[in-house]
């Protein structure tokens, strides 16, 4: 018996607020992905201050903190996502705050900025990407870890089930050359681009990241530094 199902559409804000709770715990296959190529994609990188843009929960700020990195400050509109992140670690400099927006802190102080699965619900790359690039460090990295744009291209994106209700929220389909676009125009060099298809975890995969088999696109990773 299937259960059913009701869809709703929701605010970014609201929808997250909702989600919050449960987030971390979700077997989501992007979050997965994420997380694995997060690890590959900060390997070696020597880290000292972080920016998240759509930090979310904090999963990433605290993975990057177990790495090493010394301060970890994140952004997020949600107020749910926030206060999951504030009760991870209260050391966590949290704003909440848009990514379009520019932050209240000081210019030059990245040694990384990082986007993971949070540019799905801007419409214009660019105001971010130029923030993000004002609050880099010289020598430092924006890293962009998105859902790939074969999958959204093809309508894959964020929702999640909350009981009887299938809860989306407004999603923005960003095709390479939209990425490759904006981060010019925000003043970021050309990036390194990997594509991670589900093949590519190997024994990482969960079975929900092999759901469309293993020659299929999960997600992207940018690695960029100043243009
Ligand atoms: C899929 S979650 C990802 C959270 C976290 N980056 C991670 O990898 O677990 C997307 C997050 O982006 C936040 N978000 C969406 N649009 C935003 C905006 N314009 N400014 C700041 N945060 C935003 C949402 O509230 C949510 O917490």
């Amino acid at each position: 018996m299937t259960m059913a199902e009701n869809s709703v559409f929701l605010p970014v804000a609201v929808a997250y607020d909702r989600w919050s709770r449960g987030y971390d715990a979700y077997d989501n296959p992007m979050v997965a992905a994420a997380r694995h190529v997060l690890g590959v994609a900060c390997a070696g990188l020597a880290v000292g201050t972080v920016v998240e843009f759509g930090c979310g929960t904090g999963r990433n700020l605290a993975a990057l903190k177990a790495a090493g990195a010394g301060e970890l400050i994140g952004c997020d509109l949600s107020e749910g996502m926030l206060e999951q992140a504030r009760a991870r670690d209260a050391s966590f400099r949290l704003f909440k705050a848009d990514m379009a927006a520019q932050l209240p802190i000081e210019s030059g102080i990245a040694d990384l900025v990082l986007f993971c699965l949070a540019l799905e619900h801007v419409g214009d790359l660019v105001p971010p990407l130029r923030e993000a690039r004002r609050l880099m460090r010289s020598g430092g990295r924006v890293v962009i870890i998105e859902i790939h744009p074969f999958l959204s291209s093809g309508g894959v994106a964020a929702h999640f089930r909350d009981g009887e209700d299938v809860v989306h929220m407004p999603t923005f389909a960003h095709r390479f050359s939209d990425y490759l676009a904006a981060l010019a125009a925000a003043g970021l060099a050309l990036p390194a681009c990997r594509e991670w298809y589900a093949g590519d975890f190997g024994v990482s995969a969960s079975a929900k990241m092999l759901k469309r088999g293993p020659d299929s696109p999960l997600v992207v990773e940018f690695v960029v530094g100043a243009g």
